[in-house]
C-alpha cells in the first residue's frame, strides 16, 4: 500500500509540482489548502500529468479546529510537507502581524497536530533569505545566518527554530528544512506552473509576462552592484528539480534519519539578472524589452548555493539545464495567455 503524505499549500506553485513528484514516486497525496493564493485548477493539472488527482481539503492551517478535523481524517499519513504560507516580501513589511500569525501560527498548528495524531515527519519550506547578505559565497548550510531583512524572512528563520526546538522536545518528530534558492520554470507539459496574482514581484514571471506583452518592459533593479557585470546574482533552480528534492527528503526520513536535517536547494551556479534575460532570449527566441531602474530596497547583491550536502545525504542534485527551465516557463506563460 502506498504511503500517504499531507501537502499543505499543495495547490500552489511549488506545492503542485511536488504533488506530481510525490505521485510519480508512488506516494498517496492529500492536499490541505485554503486557496488564498491558488486554485484547484493546479490539481486538475496534476491529474492530467499523473493520472491521479490528489484528494483536496479546503482548510486554513491557521484554523486549528478545521485543521484538526482534516488531520483526524488522515491520521494514517506518514509525513507532512508544509508549504502553506504567505510569501510576498514587500507585503510582509506592510502587514507584519498578518505574516507572523499566518506563517508561524500555521506551522505551530501543524506541529501540534502531528504530535496529536502521531504523524512523524515534516518537510519545511525555508529560504535562502535566512542567509541575508552572506560574507562568503557560495553559502553552505554552515554559513552563519544574518538578521532577517523582512518579516517574511523572519518567519522562515523563526520557523526553522520552532521546528528545531519541537524536534528536540518531542523525539518522535523528525524534520527536514529545505532552504530554497530561486525556483523558476514550470512542468514541461505546461499543465502546471506559477500563477502570480497581479503584478509579479519576482523576476521570472515578470520576464515571461513582458515577453507575452502583458507588461511593457522589465525593470532591472540596479546595474551597479559589486558583481562581475553589475547585476544581482541568484541561483535559479528548476521547479521540477526542487519538487524532487522533497521526495528525497521524505525518503531519507522514512528510511530512519532522525533529528533535523537542513539542506540548501540550488544548482550551485549563480546567474545575473542580465544573464537570465539573455538566456531567456537564447532559449525561446523571444526578446524581453528592459530598462535599468533603481536598486530595489533589501535586495542581496549576490547569493548562490553550495548544494553538496543535499547531493551527499539526499542523493539529490539539480539536473535540468537553465535553457530548458526557461523554455518551460515560456511554454507555461504562452498556455496561460493563449499564445500559439
Ligand atoms: N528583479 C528585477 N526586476 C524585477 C524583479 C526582480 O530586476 O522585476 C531582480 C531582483 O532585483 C533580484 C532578482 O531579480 O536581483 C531576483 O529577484 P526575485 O524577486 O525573483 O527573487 P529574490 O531573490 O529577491 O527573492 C527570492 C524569493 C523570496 C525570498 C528571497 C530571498 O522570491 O521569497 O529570494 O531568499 F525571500
Amino acid at each position: 500500500m502506498s504511503q500517504k503524505i499531507i501537502v499543505t499549500g499543495g495547490a500552489g506553485y511549488i506545492g503542485s509540482h511536488t504533488c506530481v513528484a510525490l505521485i510519480e514516486a508512488g506516494f498517496e497525496v492529500v492536499v490541505f489548502d485554503n486557496l488564498s493564493n491558488s486554485t484547484t485548477a493546479s490539481l486538475d493539472g496534476v491529474a492530467r500529468i499523473t493520472g491521479t488527482r490528489p484528494e483536496f481539503i479546503n482548510v486554513d492551517c491557521a484554523d486549528i479546529a478545521a485543521l484538526r478535523a482534516a488531520f483526524a481524517a488522515h491520521r494514517d499519513a506518514v509525513g507532512v510537507i508544509h508549504f502553506a504560507a504567505y510569501k510576498a516580501v514587500g507585503e510582509s513589511v506592510e502587514k507584519p502581524l498578518l505574516y507572523y500569525r499566518n506563517n508561524l501560527g500555521g506551522l505551530i498548528n501543524v506541529l501540534d497536530l502531528m504530535r496529536e495524531f502521531d504523524v512523524p515527519n515534516i518537510v519545511f519550506s525555508s529560504s535562502a533569505t535566512v542567509y541575508g547578505v552572506p560574507d562568503t559565497l557560495p553559502v553552505t548550510e554552515e554559513t552563519p545566518l544574518q538578521p532577517a531583512t523582512s518579516p517574511y524572512g523572519a518567519t522562515k528563520v523563526m520557523g526553522e527554530n520552532i521546528i528545531r526546538d519541537a524536534v528536540r522536545a518531542y523525539p518522535q518528530l523528525r524534520a527536514t528544512l529545505l532552504r530554497y534558492f530561486n525556483p523558476i520554470g514550470a512542468h514541461p507539459s505546461a499543465e502546471i506552473g506559477e500563477l502570480p496574482n497581479g503584478v509579479p514581484n519576482n523576476l521570472m514571471p515578470y520576464i515571461t509576462q513582458t515577453a507575452a506583452g502583458i507588461r511593457e518592459c522589465l525593470n532591472i533593479f540596479g546595474d551597479d552592484y559589486d558583481t562581475p557585470d553589475g547585476f544581482c546574482v541568484r541561483d535559479y533552480i528548476d521547479i521540477n528539480d526542487l519538487a524532487r528534492a522533497h521526495v528525497a527528503a521524505l525518503r531519507h526520513m522514512l528510511n530512519g534519519a532522525d533529528g533535523v536535517g537542513t539542506f540548501n536547494l540550488g544548482t550551485g551556479r549563480g546567474a545575473s539578472v542580465m544573464e537570465l534575460v539573455n538566456a531567456f532570449r537564447t532559449a525561446t527566441g523571444v526578446d524581453v524589452p528592459y530598462k535599468i531602474a533603481a536598486r530595489r530596497a533589501g535586495d542581496v547583491p549576490a547569493i548562490w548555493a553550495n548544494a553538496d550536502l543535499a547531493a551527499r545525504v539526499l542523493n539529490w542534485h539539480a539536473t535540468v539545464p537553465l535553457g530548458e527551465t526557461l523554455a518551460s516557463a515560456w511554454r507555461w506563460q504562452k498556455q496561460v495567455s493563449g499564445i500559439k
